[in-house]
């Protein structure tokens, strides 16, 4: 009896911590297009939920462009910021840290004034459609393993 007691507190322990931990995405921006400045990265972006744990992956040649992560303001009037600010690998990842709107552009050239930049609004890792499927996966777990439970115990 003990033992089917425990095993189902460690399934009610697996079933509350799993879905928490699975959920981080990676995107390419542009997809296959990468980051180039004959892109509509605003349309790329639009349907897409980002949260934080996400990655960016700027994908280009390098020389070629680069990636500043700037401010609104910086964003709208395509202000360059310093040169060595800038990323430059080609192959530039970004993990999105922190929820809130962020703001990334092209500094070489006028590629930002012809398109090339990226907003996107990150939410929290729990927030939103997450945090509605978590819930609600967890209560059924929990439920499930409660009957289970009682049953063990019986
Ligand atoms: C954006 O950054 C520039 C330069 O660093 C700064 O002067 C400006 O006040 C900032 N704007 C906002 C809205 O934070």
């Amino acid at each position: 009896m003990a033992s089917n007691k425990q095993f189902f507190v460690t399934l009610a322990i697996v079933a509350i911590i799993l879905p928490s931990t699975a959920s981080a995405t990676d995107y390419t921006v542009g997809d296959d297009s990468g980051w180039n400045n004959k892109f509509d990265y605003a349309a790329w972006a639009k349907d897409k939920q980002f949260y934080v744990g996400d990655t960016l992956s700027f994908m280009y040649t390098p020389g070629s462009h680069n990636v500043f992560k700037v401010n609104g303001t910086e964003f709208d009037q395509c202000i360059k910021p310093e040169p060595q600010l800038a990323l430059a690998t080609g192959n530039d990842v970004i993990t999105l840290a922190t929820p809130g709107k962020k703001w990334y552009m092209c500094g070489v050239a006028q590629h930002c004034a012809g398109g090339q930049k990226l907003f996107i609004t990150v939410q929290d890792a729990s927030s939103a459609a997450n945090g509605i499927f978590a819930s609600g996966y967890q209560i059924v777990m929990i439920a499930t393993v409660a009957i289970g439970a009682m049953f063990a115990m019986a």
